[in-house]
């Protein structure tokens, strides 16, 4: 650990030198951001992925960047080791290298955050180079890009086939303009494995198979909390269940005068 005992890009880059796999997840407030910071998470993305596993949006699309501010803000103040990296929202940086940087300069002022995160390959480069040359980190973001979705076509695997080129030249000129990290998203294990060999920076894989540098995932993915997750996603636990039942006895207790008991009140 360095600066400010937070992970740092130098951290990210000795891990990769290392050979040392490593594991990040997002995180959209305080409770989660204590928790995996104290499970030694090292980076922690507050991802545009609250659209739709916190605002109750139906994508990422919607999401803003002043719904995004108070969230990172809650998770750099909730943690003290982790690397927390604020995802760019839909909108803030697509028309060039002026909104990209004015977003960044919020997200850094305003949230505190260490990094940020954006979609596209080659076309979004100016944007990454101002941001980088103003002293913020930028991680990339390939493969399947939700922000894309309907341009893409839906959710479906990308670089299969004669696309695995397109990919992999996007990758290319991340790192040449300079990305501390590059996430790939639902893309083939092979292309994966070519891209993390191909580059000297952390590649983050998610649905993006076993050979990737590291592994991102939505947390309330990992917990079980979310309906319908997708395939790419392992739940460790059944919190959703857990917490339904919860709620359930809560609600009966009160019903049947059980709660509050005599530990929870005052004479
Ligand atoms: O917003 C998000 O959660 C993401 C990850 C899936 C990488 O972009």
């Amino acid at each position: 650990m360095s600066l400010n005992n937070r992970i740092s890009i130098s951290d990210l880059a000795a891990y990769k030198k290392r050979g040392e796999k490593w594991a990040m997840l997002t995180s959209y407030e305080q409770m989660t951001a204590e928790i995996f910071d104290e499970a030694q998470i090292p980076v922690l993305l507050v991802g545009d992925s609250a659209g739709n596993n916190f605002f109750g949006a139906a994508d990422t699309i919607p999401v803003t960047v002043d719904e995004l501010i108070p969230l990172a803000r809650a998770v750099v103040n909730a943690t003290s080791r982790a690397m927390v990296v604020a995802d760019f929202p839909f909108g803030s940086y697509e028309s060039g290298p002026d909104a990209a940087l004015a977003t960044g300069i919020r997200f850094f002022k305003e949230a505190k955050a260490q990094a940020v995160k954006l979609e596209g390959g080659a076309r979004v480069v100016p944007q990454i180079k101002k941001l980088i040359e103003s002293g913020i980190p930028v991680m990339g973001h390939l493969g399947l890009t939700p922000q894309s979705v309907h341009a893409l076509g839906g959710f479906k695997v990308q670089g299969r086939g004669d696309d695995a080129a397109r990919i992999l030249a996007d990758a290319k000129a991340l790192e040449a303009a300079g990305v501390f990290a590059l996430v790939l998203e639902l893309v083939p294990e092979e292309l994966a494995e070519q891209i993390t060999k191909e580059l000297s920076i952390p590649v983050i894989g998610i649905g993006a198979g076993a050979k990737c540098d590291a592994q991102v995932l939505v947390w309330t993915d990992l917990m079980g909390i979310t309906k319908d997750a997708p395939k790419l996603a392992k739940a460790y636990r059944n919190l959703r269940i857990e917490m339904l039942n919860a709620a359930k006895e809560y609600a009966s207790d009160v019903s049947s005068g059980q709660f509050p008991g005599p530990e929870q009140t005052f004479h």
